[in-house]
């Protein structure tokens, strides 16, 4: 009897249902629409991620599909995200902008991807991330101010990239950072190395696979981080680079010009002193 009652009520109760529905709730027919804020996309050969979605979604997982590229306008509307998962997938770049509503974003994963560069700010809005997942990409440049902002980040992979070299300032934007993976990088141990040696060095402790994984290239030979030491990299540590010496010459110049020009300038004061004082003797005489 009861099951014969639920059936004749459950139009009605999916009727009510949809009324109740927010206008957002637009499941893209690919995927699966656990709840109003989970969105599974995952595994379905997509070649671009589904134009909307539901407004207040949170959870977008995309990973294992063929997602070239993510539109700059395409996460706008959607600033309640919160985990963005793209693991997998075909990018190549993550345009300027991609990320400036995502406030809320706390995990993003980009790695298996073909991304080639980070240029400066890239995820600069994205202020609240905790994780970030770029390994298994074909990065080679990691701008400076690539990690701008991300005070939050805890955790950072940029392991097997194509990495050479990658400037400290990025890192030291990571205040809050407790682990990191550089291993599997084709690291150049020159001089421009040498500070990111330092750092860690200094850092070991936030290296998930340790000192040990990583290596670095010297003159045609792979070596492990842990046979180098500071004395490896002592020539690099004072050693100038061509506008520092330019700095200090110009400096030099200027210091020069400046000391002439003011001796210049006492001893005129000192002989219009010297020649202004008997005039006003002969003026009090006068009076
Ligand atoms: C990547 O996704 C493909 C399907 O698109 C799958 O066959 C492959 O195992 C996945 N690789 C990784 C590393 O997850
Ligand atoms: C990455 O790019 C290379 C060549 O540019 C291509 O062979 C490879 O299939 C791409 N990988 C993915 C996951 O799109
Ligand atoms: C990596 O990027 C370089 C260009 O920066 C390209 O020539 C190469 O094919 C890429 N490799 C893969 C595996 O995508």
């Amino acid at each position: 009897m009861l099951p014969c009652f639920l059936l004749l009520i459950s139009p009605l109760f999916c009727f009510s249902c949809l009324l109740m529905l927010p206008l957002g709730f637009l499941c893209p027919s690919v995927c699966i629409c656990m709840d109003y804020h989970t969105i599974d996309c995952r595994d379905q050969g997509l070649p671009s991620l589904p134009s909307s979605f539901p407004l207040d979604v949170r959870k977008l997982l995309a990973a294992n599909n063929h997602i070239q590229t993510i539109p700059a306008d395409l996460l706008l509307f959607y600033g309640d995200l919160i985990y963005l998962d793209l693991k997998n997938n075909s990018l190549t770049s993550i345009e300027e902008g991609t990320f400036i509503s995502s406030s809320r974003l706390l995990f993003l994963d980009l790695s298996y991807n073909n991304l080639t560069q980070l240029d400066a700010g890239v995820f600069k809005s994205a202020e609240k991330l905790i994780k970030l997942y770029l390994g298994n990409n074909n990065l080679s440049e990691v701008h400076k101010a690539a990690f701008e902002s991300l005070s939050s980040l805890q955790v950072l992979e940029l392991n097997n990239n194509n990495l050479q070299s990658l400037s400290v300032t990025a890192l030291e934007a990571l205040t809050s950072l407790r682990n990191i993976r550089l291993d599997g990088n084709p690291w150049i141990c020159d001089c421009d190395f040498a500070n990111l040696f330092f750092w860690i060095d200094e850092n070991a402790k936030k290296l998930q696979k340790g000192v040990e994984e990583i290596q670095c290239t010297l003159e045609d030979r792979r070596i492990f981080l842990h046979e180098l030491s500071d004395i490896s990299f002592r020539e690099c540590k004072y050693r100038l680079s061509t506008i520092d010496f330019l700095i200090i010459f110009l400096s030099g110049v200027v210091v020069s010009i400046a000391a002439i020009f003011s001796s210049f300038f006492l001893a005129t004061t000192v002989h219009c002193f010297q020649r202004c004082a008997p005039s006003k003797d002969e003026d009090e005489d006068e009076e």
